[in-house]
């Protein structure tokens, strides 16, 4: 199987040794805490899940402006987003072992326990130039910029030892997997070449039938399907309802046996190519060999050109940076002159009037006023789901 990234071994952070967590929750009782924001709980959820591997916790300021600057810690590990514990807590002091308390479960659990090497005051130009790097914007409309710089200026750097999988393990149980999980499962399914589909939305068919190419065009043995469990932008469709309509799709339209439904416990950042690399990192630490990187992959809005997130791998990832490859696909869409799901670029006698082309806001407003989209754009079980959970917000 394939390495993870930067190690041959697998390195999680979650304490699996069931006496030793249970050593570390009760010391953790005793220990200064912090709660820490959701993107800090995040982290932790994917440092304890593997998918961070080979970190051991949060970066400190020379490594996130590493990072922000040329895609590589200051000890050379390649890395492409900052993974940090950003604070206005100023209590904490280097050197000192405190709980982190998780801010998305009631009544603030310990979700690890960190050893605080050091804390980094850091400017706000210093803070708006890693910001600047990782977003390609300083716009406090993007979501994700502004989440990042609200975050707290103190940069809490050092190891952690995580205890749970924060609402993850708990509200998605059938679906919330770690990096560990997923290599095992590979292994039993006895896949080599797997490809892995990143999302944030129900599928539509464009998604179905992009996993459908990739799997046929590499000759796969299976696709991941692995979607964000975390927090999302409003208007987009909450993970229980994708969850529900994603295994409706497979069950429906993919053959048995090639398909993994999973999902991961981060919150999006919006951050376009920058997170396209990410992603492209914690899937190789899941075992697979091949991310799906489609159109406007991980982007918001109008910030990124179009491929920005397939671009970045021929600019920014040095050769032999990873092992995982990345599956690229053009703009997808159905045509209604051939009848089926083609990427554009493989229908060059097409017009924009041949393609059936619906914005999110359309599909939104169409599925708000109980009118299903149509089936060149979603299949009728999707769609079927996404309009009851509409009809429920009223
Ligand atoms: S994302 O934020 O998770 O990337 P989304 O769930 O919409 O958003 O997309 C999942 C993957 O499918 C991404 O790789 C994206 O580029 C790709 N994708 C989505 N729609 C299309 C499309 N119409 N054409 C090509 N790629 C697409």
């Amino acid at each position: 199987m394939i390495n993870p990234h930067g190690s041959t071994e697998l390195k999680p952070r979650y304490v699996y040794d069931d006496a030793a967590r249970a050593a570390l929750v009760a010391e953790a009782e005793g220990l200064p805490s912090l709660l820490v924001n959701s993107a800090a709980a995040a982290n932790a959820v994917m440092l304890g899940a593997g998918y961070f591997n080979p970190l051991a916790g949060y970066m400190n300021l020379a490594d996130a402006q590493a990072v922000a600057d040329s895609l590589r810690t200051t000890d050379g590990l390649f890395w492409p987003v900052p993974v940090l514990n950003l604070t206005d807590d100023e209590s904490v002091e280097a050197g000192s072992r405190i709980a982190l308390r998780d801010p998305n479960v009631e009544g603030h659990p310990v979700l690890a326990v960190m050893d605080v090497e050091s804390v980094d005051e850091a400017s706000e130009e210093q803070l708006r130039a890693i910001g600047e790097k990782v977003f390609r914007t300083l716009d406090p409309e993007h979501p994700g910029v502004a989440t990042f710089l609200s975050l707290g200026r103190r940069v809490l750097a050092g190891p952690i030892q995580v205890l749970n999988f924060s609402y993850f393990a708990s509200d998605f149980p059938e679906t919330f997997r770690t990096a560990v999980d997923i290599r095992a499962e590979i292994a039993e399914r006895g896949w080599e070449k797997v490809v892995a589909f990143q999302t944030r939305n129900p599928m539509h068919r464009a998604h179905e039938e992009l996993c459908r190419m990739a799997m046929e065009d590499l000759g796969a043995d299976g696709i991941l399907i692995h979607m964000l469990l975390g927090k999302l932008k409003p208007g987009d469709i909450p993970a229980d309802v994708r969850d529900a309509s994603i295994r409706k799709m497979v069950d429906v339209y993919f053959p048995p046996n090639t398909v993994m439904i999973t999902g991961y416990g981060f919150d999006m950042l919006y951050a376009g190519p920058r997170e396209a690399v990410l992603h492209a990192v914690f899937r190789q630490n899941c075992g697979c060999t091949h991310l799906i990187v489609g159109r406007d992959h991980a982007g918001v809005g109008d910030y990124y050109g179009g491929f920005d997130a397939q671009t970045i791998f021929d600019d920014e990832v040095p050769e032999g940076a990873l092992d995982i490859a990345i599956y690229r696909a053009d703009h997808t869409a159905y045509s209604r002159k051939l009848n089926r799901v083609v990427m554009m670029r493989d229908a060059p006698d097409h017009d924009k009037e041949d393609f059936v082309l619906l914005s999110g806001t359309a599909v939104r407003e169409m599925l708000g006023k109980g009118i299903a989209p149509p089936p060149e754009f979603s299949r009728p079980e999707v769609a079927e789901i996404l309009m009851d959970y509409y009809r429920s917000q009223g």
